[in-house]
């Protein structure tokens, strides 16, 4: 059986709850064990985003999610992360039938990687699945404003909250999510004003995308932070890398090298017989 760092020395989702209106919370998206050791020491949360369905899977949306796919990226970032409370997505399908689908997904997600808290999308419509999971004693992270599992129901990716009906529905959804027991939950593509409402509205921290600095603590997807992202980038986003052109640098100096019979060189290959060579 696979070990995981010990869930003591990590912030949990009980501390995560705690750090309402403090310091901002910092959470990124990963994916994978190299890119979960590089974060875990800048971050106060890693979600196992559903968005690894589009950013590594390359479905056009996060429906490409799997329970299976979920757990497999789950279980890749806890090896990878020590500190970090770590968030696992449930994806479309595992949960909005019934509380006790949701019940028995999520258990899933937490004994098969050993993670702090799952994340599911949805407000009054999901707060029952969030308090059967709650109750079972498995923490949840709500998300609720622009849902992308539910691109395709509202006809693409629209920004929430530029209606007095719109906020009046984002209030009732932040609400219910802070009333069936989530430990914090994220806000993603609404307008700035009314995510800051949301924040002083509900007493659980707000992870803003696409929302407001004001909110407790923000998230990007990994890939679109680094300069990753190889199609649109959505205009919330602060590239602080652009890894697109170092990988596609190195592509064309490595294709070149190889070309040019320049690769391997005198350094990269073995020439003794006795085995001295440097490995
Ligand atoms: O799947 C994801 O990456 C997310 C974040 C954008 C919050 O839900």
């Amino acid at each position: 059986m696979t070990r995981y760092p010990s869930a003591d020395s990590r912030i949990s989702a009980e501390n995560i709850r705690r750090r309402k209106g403090g310091v901002p919370i910092v959470c990124l998206t990963a994916y994978t064990y190299p890119v979960a050791r590089l974060l875990d020491p800048h971050v106060d949360l890693l979600l196992v985003g559903d968005s690894v369905a589009m950013v590594l899977h390359g479905h056009a949306t996060t429906l490409g999610a799997s329970l299976e796919m979920m757990i497999a990226h789950g279980q890749a970032v806890m090896r990878g992360s020590v500190k970090a409370c770590v968030v696992v997505d449930m994806p479309a399908g595992s949960y909005e039938a019934s509380p006790e689908l949701a019940v028995a997904s999520a258990r899933r997600i937490v004994k098969e990687t050993g993670c702090q808290a799952v994340k599911l999308e949805g407000g009054v419509d999901m707060a029952s699945r969030i308090a059967a999971i709650v109750a079972e004693g498995m923490p949840v992270m709500g998300h609720i404003g622009l849902q992308p599992q539910s691109v395709e129901k509202d006809g693409g990716y629209k920004i929430k909250g530029r209606t007095q009906d719109n906020i009046a529905a984002l209030l009732s959804d932040a609400e219910a999510v802070e009333e069936a027991g989530a430990f914090s939950v994220v806000i993603e593509g609404t307008m700035e004003a009314v995510a800051a409402k949301l924040t002083r509205h509900i007493s659980i921290p707000t992870i803003g995308i696409g929302a407001s600095a004001d909110c407790d603590g923000q998230i990007l997807v990994i890939d679109d932070m680094v300069g990753m992202t190889v199609d649109r980038v959505p205009k919330f986003v602060k590239e602080y890398a652009n890894l697109r052109s170092a990988i596609a640098d190195a592509a064309a100096r490595y294709a070149a090298e190889v070309r040019g019979r320049a690769f391997p060189g005198p350094d990269h290959v073995f020439k003794t017989a006795s085995g001295k060579d440097k490995t």
